[in-house]
């Protein structure tokens, strides 16, 4: 018999960027609530954490590679994740890369690189699974992954704040445009999560801001008001109720899950 008490029972998420910090512990929390996985990324094959979660839920859970910025290709992966658990109803929209610079210099290339994955990759990622969802008759549930840094604008990091301010943007409008279809789109917003992306944040402001390495990581970590830097499982929880029908009266909200950072 179906176990009743796992929250998200009965659902396909697919899940962008779930080789990395963050993707891969929202990842680990979907499946212990009972969803069937697709883990995507860039990356040709699983990441090592990724194996251990395959080997734990073979019938649940398949790695497919992509990057999200090959648009055309994004229909026929919808498919054919659907084609073996089912329509996709979750969407952890999660993907992303980190740049910064000093304003004079933020170059074409970052932009570029930037808003394609963070931005174009996102929509079509979220356009595609929407489709189908549509297509099918279906409600659902798409979180998509903003940042404390789309709140507000940095003096060295302009292009990923924008990035991040089109990610809620495009979660409104997303959300109005589905809400007579039963389909909720939301998004949450992390504050300074201890990831693979931070390794590289903490080098690019070491660079910049003359610090030592792990000074920046540090400091942002003193600075949130719950005394420390998150981990990647500190967003799972969020992720895990957003997805469930516990927040079946919540869309179109960017949910700050950054231990006080931002207040609203
Ligand atoms: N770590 C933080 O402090 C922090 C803070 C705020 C927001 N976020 C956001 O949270 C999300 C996850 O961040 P993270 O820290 O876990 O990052 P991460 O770098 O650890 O993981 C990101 C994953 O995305 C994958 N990826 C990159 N480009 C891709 C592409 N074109 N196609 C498919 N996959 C691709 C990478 O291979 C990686 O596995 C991102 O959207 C990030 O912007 C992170």
């Amino acid at each position: 018999m179906a176990d009743t008490t796992k929250r998200l029972q009965g659902h396909h998420a697919l899940l962008t960027g779930a080789g990395g910090g963050i993707g891969l512990a929202v990842t680990a929390a979907f499946l212990a609530e009972g969803a069937r996985c697709t883990a995507l990324d860039i990356a040709p094959a699983p990441s090592a954490g990724l194996q251990a979660l395959l080997a734990a839920y073979p019938q649940a859970l398949a790695y497919r590679s992509a990057d999200v910025t090959r648009v055309a290709a994004l229909d026929a992966l919808v498919a054919a994740a659907a084609a073996q658990f089912g329509v996709v109803d979750l969407l952890f929209n999660n993907a992303a890369v980190f740049d910064l610079a000093p304003l004079l210099e933020a170059s074409e290339s970052s932009y570029d690189r930037i808003f394609a994955v963070n931005v174009k990759g996102l929509f079509f990622v979220m356009q595609a699974v929407l489709k189908a969802l549509v297509a099918a008759g279906r409600g659902g549930s798409i979180i998509n992954l903003a940042s404390q840094a789309g709140r507000r604008g940095e003096a060295l990091v302009a292009h990923y704040c924008a990035s991040k301010a089109a990610v809620i943007s495009y979660t409104q409008s997303a959300a109005l445009a589905m809400a007579p279809h039963g389909i909720r789109v939301n998004a949450i917003s992390p504050g300074v999560v201890d990831t693979p992306m931070w390794s590289e944040v903490d080098a690019l402001f070491a660079r910049y801001e003359g610090l030592a390495i792990g000074e920046k990581k540090r400091a942002v970590g003193l600075a949130v008001p719950l005394g420390r830097m998150g981990v990647p499982q500190d967003i799972a929880g969020a992720a895990v109720f957003l997805a469930s029908a516990e927040s079946s009266y919540i869309t179109a909200q960017t949910l700050n899950v950054d231990g006080g950072n931002v207040m609203s």
